[in-house]
């Protein structure tokens, strides 16, 4: 079976080099949208569990090329549907259309709808379908008159780990605060801190990397309720995980954060809990001014606000002045700071060693790199 491990803008690379890592067969790094891999549905679970910078695990059903709503009602039609979903099962579908012919994503929506029930018709002999079942998110994907329709194995995205249930006021995405950790060059045995973490979600990813956590050891995945999947087997894979992370957490961690916002750490101790963490990050209130980090250097990771959606630009940048100062302070610390700040590297004080662009949401960001 073909898959699809999907990523946001600058995480495809990554994503695919931890399919590799996990050991899937015929992994290749798309253009846009993720990367690709081979597999089973054992496969794909493990992919699901052990991701850490991936939005959805897709089954592809096929690809084909669509110019006009004919095409694509045929090619939909061929796809043996019955073969994966039961006949109560729910297919809801999502549609999305990039330089295409067919540009009308519910139009879409409603041939390749169309399309399904006609060839469940067939193959259940039935004239209508309920869909009281098992839900099977069908995706619609055209680009460049490609069509690629796929079932999402995911349910929830995969950025929700399931220790996130209160929100502060500019939570990181799951999946970006992990790829920023892998992007540092932070390794696990030294020290970490967040002179700003808010709700914590940089010290916690850091910390379930360091501890061989799976990021999705708590939470349930779309797959697990569909029929043709062996669920004995995925409890396998689950457990397999849960020991792994037995054995991670006697490691010891050097993580530790602040915040100025005493409500933040409050969210952050709750995120830590839910984690799974508590008492393995130190977090406390404080002005990042009246930070000083003594002993062996670490990297220090910040998502400082950045004026487009918290406070504004002056104190954006006398925050990065403040970032800019605790890195003096430190010798020999790296610092990586994401921000969506252009004026970031004047106010900080010098220039990035290295810099990489990402979203959050639809705020272009970049992550600079302080040696
Ligand atoms: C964009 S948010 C960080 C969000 C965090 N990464 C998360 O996932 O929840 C920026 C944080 O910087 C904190 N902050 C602003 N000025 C600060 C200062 N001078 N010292 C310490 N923290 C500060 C804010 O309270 C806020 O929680």
């Amino acid at each position: 079976m073909k898959w699809i491990a999907s990523a946001a803008f600058g995480m495809e690379g990554m994503t695919g080099r931890d399919l590799k890592h996990l050991g899937m067969q015929n992994v290749r790094v798309m253009d846009a949208g993720g990367a690709e891999f081979e597999g089973g549905f054992e496969d794909a679970f493990r992919a699901s569990l052990w991701l850490r910078t991936c939005d959805r695990i897709l089954l592809v059903m096929d690809r084909f090329e669509a110019r006009s709503y004919e095409e694509l009602f045929q090619g939909v039609k061929a796809i043996p549907w019955e073969t994966l979903l039961p006949e109560d099962a729910a297919f809801p579908i999502r549609a999305k259309c990039v330089k295409s012919q067919l540009m009308s994503p519910s139009d879409v929506q409603k041939i390749a709808k169309r399309a399904m029930v006609e060839r469940l018709k067939v193959a259940y002999g039935a004239d209508w379908f309920d869909e009281t079942g098992v839900t099977f998110q069908v995706d619609v994907s055209i680009r460049n008159d490609e069509v690629t329709v796929s079932v999402d194995a995911s349910g929830e995205p995969l950025s929700k780990r399931g220790y996130r249930t209160w929100n502060g006021e500019a939570p990181l995405r799951e999946t970006l605060a992990a790829a920023l950790i892998l992007q540092s060059g932070w390794h696990p045995w030294q020290p970490l801190y967040d002179p700003c973490c808010g709700t914590g979600t940089l010290l916690i990813e850091a910390a379930f990397i360091a501890l061989d956590r799976a990021p999705g050891l708590t939470r349930r995945f779309a797959m697990e309720l569909w029929p043709s999947v062996d669920y004995e087997k995925l409890i396998v894979l689950r457990e397999e995980a849960e020991a792994r992370f037995e054995k991670g957490r006697q490691r010891a961690l050097n993580i530790a954060g602040s915040d100025i916002n005493p409500e933040a750490i409050e969210l952050a101790q709750r995120h830590l809990r839910q984690a799974g963490l508590q008492g393995r990050i130190a977090l406390s209130v404080k002005d990042m001014r009246d930070v000083t980090l003594t002993g062996e250097p670490g990297v220090i990771v910040a998502n400082p606000p950045y004026g487009e959606r918290l406070d504004n630009l002056r104190a954006a940048h006398a925050v990065a002045r403040q970032l800019g100062a605790l890195q003096r302070r430190c010798p020999g610390w790296k610092l990586c700071a994401f921000s969506a700040d252009a004026g970031f590297e004047r106010e900080y004080g010098r220039r990035a060693t290295r810099r990489r662009r990402y979203y959050n949401g639809r705020i272009e960001c970049e992550y600079r790199i302080f040696e």
